[in-house]
This record gives structure tokens, sequence and C-alpha cells, in this order.
């Protein structure tokens, strides 16, 4: 259990066992779930008939609000069927599936503008960032930057380098005043042993969209590697890998993209494929026909994919991609920062409360994350949570002690005027 659903279920005031009776609970309390409607064309003019029609293909209950897309997102009932589906025809005639991996693979490319050669599939994102810092040819003393609000998914990798190889981890602040103030808080830590720049592309704490396209010019001009750890953007806004430029970047499936819960990938630029050692490898990796031999590494980012995998998990996350399209990834985005703008309006508004989101246009997205005057982060989020039925997430990293809240696909203008009433109401209660 991820400690973002633990203190959740601690927050309710159920443990393990009571987490399993809930799931029991709801499932009795809820028909079984009907097939998706068809999703209608887009018409402005009834927009939020079509949001409704999009909040339908999720089988997520409504209470409470779920608005923690940014933890763990929803999947949609085309990406379970697909899922359930191919899982059941493979076991048919217990087939491995690997015929449906290289599609999904295209399929990802094309989402991602990338080469499909460039995709490799990885449980999370965690592991992508894992392969880029376990293999990187680094040497003690060598520097790596991150922000200081990067997740435990994207700085432990690092922190693990340190121990094992003496590699030195340097942070800067995100800042909030603009694009040109981060890039130049990165650039005061270079040095000549720089030899990896790594952000989030989207801060998981307070969503500061960070400006990728800029730092990669400016690791490209120095010659240092730029890894970024896209978990809270790829889904959220729309993104072309080859058009920011960036060495390699980091995928979680199973948040803003709606796919299925295990699933990511690791991007790695073609240019750069010999630079990662890989450090896990196995069947479908490399080629050896005969021992003993010389290995083959596959050539592409599949190098770093092993063993058996679930076929279901990944035609479902190119389900996933297709969901999206369906929609349009800049209408999915302009729908979650409409939401977030409403509530960035709304809750500034309110005396007492801190607004963490950056309020510079390039600098935010559909994550909207607040401070209490007085009430900690878990207090506000369980306030949140039993009084008003609204699951947002807690932000303890920093100690920024704030809530944040996501918007995406399946949310609603109602919605967050319920936040906007639920916070409101908090200041007087709390
Ligand atoms: C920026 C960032 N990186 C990494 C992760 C971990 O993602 P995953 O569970 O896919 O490994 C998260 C999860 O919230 C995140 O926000």
């Amino acid at each position: 259990m991820n400690l973002d659903r633990r203190t959740f279920l601690q927050n309710l005031g159920v443990g393990a066992a009571g987490a399993l009776a809930l799931g029991t609970v709801s499932r009795a309390a809820r028909p079984a779930p009907a097939a998706a409607p068809v999703l209608p064309a887009f018409d402005a003019k009834s927009a939020d008939a079509y949001w409704r029609a999009v909040r339908a293909q999720f089988p997520l209950l409504d209470d409470p609000v779920y608005l923690n897309v940014g933890g763990l997102g929803p999947t949609s009932q085309p990406v379970l069927d697909k899922v359930f589906s191919t899982m059941l025809k493979l076991q048919e005639h217990s087939e491995t599936g690997f015929g449906l991996i290289e599609p999904a693979r295209e399929a990802l490319a094309r989402y991602l503008g990338a080469k499909p050669s460039e995709i490799c599939f990885t449980r999370n994102a965690t592991e992508a960032n894992s392969i880029i810092a376990a293999g990187l040819t680094l040497r003690e003393g060598d520097e790596v930057i991150f922000e200081s609000h990067a997740h435990p998914g994207g700085s432990f990798p690092w922190f693990n380098q340190a121990k094992l190889r003496g590699v030195k981890v340097k942070l800067f602040e995100p800042d909030n005043a603009g694009p040109e103030a981060n890039l130049a808080r990165i650039r005061e830590l270079v040095t000549p042993r720089t030899k990896l720049i790594q952000v989030s592309h989207i801060t998981c704490t307070n969503g500061l969209v960070m400006p990728v396209r800029a730092i990669a010019e400016f690791a490209t001009s120095r010659g240092i590697w730029f890894h970024i750890d896209g978990a809270q953007s790829v889904g959220m806004i729309p993104v072309n890998l080859h058009a920011i430029g960036c060495d390699s970047y980091a995928v979680s499936g199973h948040k803003w993209l709606g796919g299925p819960h295990e699933s990511g990938l690791f991007y790695l630029r073609h240019d750069k494929l010999e630079s990662v050692a890989t450090t896990e490898i196995g069947a479908h990796s490399g080629e050896l026909p005969f021992l003993p031999g010389e290995l083959k590494y596959v050539d592409g980012a599949a190098r770093h994919e092993y063993g058996t995998r679930n076929a279901g998990i990944i035609a479902g996350l190119a389900e996933a991609v297709h969901f999206q399209e369906r929609i349009g990834i800049e209408r999915i985005a302009a729908h979650g920062r409409e939401l977030a703008t409403l509530l960035l309006t709304e809750l500034a508004k309110i005396d007492g409360i801190t607004m963490l989101t950056p309020r510079h246009d390039e600098l935010r997205g559909s994550i909207t994350t607040i401070r209490h005057p007085r009430a900690d982060a878990s207090t506000l989020f369980s306030y949140l949570v039993k009084e008003h039925h609204l699951r947002c997430r807690p932000v303890t990293e920093q100690k920024l002690n704030a809530v944040r809240i996501s918007t995406h696909v399946f949310n609603s203008r109602a919605e967050c005027e319920r936040v906007i009433a639920g916070v409101k109401a908090s200041v007087r209660d709390l």
C-alpha cells in the first residue's frame, strides 16, 4: 500500500483489514458496471454534456469526489475491458502475448512524439528513473542536480547512487516567479563535475510546470545529460519528446494517462542508447543463441525490458492512449486547467489560504496546492474527506504542509465549487 493510500485510510479510521471491507461494501452497494456509453463528438455548445459522457466512461464512484489523479489515476472502462479481455484471451491458450507489445510500443511512441525504438515499457515511473540513475557512467564526486520537490520515485534513485557510488546530489528550490528563474537556479549549481540535470516535468507538490525545452537547450549546450521525471505530466498536458530535446524521460502510466496500475515507460533517445548500461537484463533484451558467446543487445530502449511481461497491462496502456486520443490531449489539458484556474482564483480569495501553485501562466497546469492558516496537511486532508467527501492529497514533502487538488477529465465545475465551499468552511471550522 503506498503512503498516500495508507494516509487516506488511516484518516478514514480504517486499517488494512478495513480497506478490504471498504472494497467489499462499495462493490456490494453498486450495480455491476454497465458497458461504457459511446463518447459523443465534442460540441462546444454542450461541453458540459460531453464531459459528463467522459465521466460515465469511468467505474470510479462519485463519493468521495476524486481529486487525486496525481497520486493514482482512475482507469476508464474501455481500458479495463482491454486489460481483462486480453488477459482472458491469453489465458485460454496460456500464451504470453508478446506479439501485442510492438503495436503498443508504436502507439505510445506516436503519442509521445518519439520513435518506437526509444520506448521501453516499465512498471512505473520510478523504474524508469532508476534505470537512468543506475545505468549512466558516474564516478565518485560526479554531480547531479534536481529540484528539492522531487518525489521519492525521482530522488531516491539518486540518493541511492550517492550511497553506492559517491555521486553528489545538488538540489534547487523550484521558483514560482517564472520559467527563467528556474533555469537560473539550475545554472547556478552547474560545475565542471555536473553530469546530469533532472527535473520533474510537473512537480508533484505544487504542480509547477518546469521550462523543459529551455533546460534541454542549456544542458545540451553544456554536454550535460538531461533526464525528466514525467510522472505528473504525460496525460495531463501534450508531451512531444523530440520537440523537448531531453535525453531520457520517465512516464507513469497509472496517473494522468489513465493506464492500468503498474504501467509506465522509459524513453531513451536513440543516439544516446549506448550511454546507458543495462543493469537488469534477460530474455528479450538481447540475443545469444548459443552459449558461450557474445551477448548482442536489442537495438533500442527495449533492451532494458526482460523476462515475461503482462501483455494485458501493456495493451491496456496503449488503449489508454487511444482513449485520450479520442478526446484529444489538447482538450484534456484545457479542461483540467480550466478547473484548476477556477480553484486557483477562488481559493486564493479565501482569507488565510496560501496558494502554493504558481500563478504564472506558463508554470501551471491541472494541479492546485493550498496551505491552511492553522490546520496541518493531514488535518485539512481528513477534514475535507470526512466533512465534505473530497478526496485530495496531503503534501508533506519539504514541510510544505499543504493539500493538493488534481483536476482531470472526470472532474467537473460543480465538484470544484464543492472544493471551494469545503475550504471556506475549513477556515471557519479548523
Ligand atoms: C514526480 C513523480 N515522480 C515519480 C512518482 C512515482 O510514480 P510511479 O508510482 O509511477 O513510480 C510520482 C508519483 O506521484 C511523482 O509524482
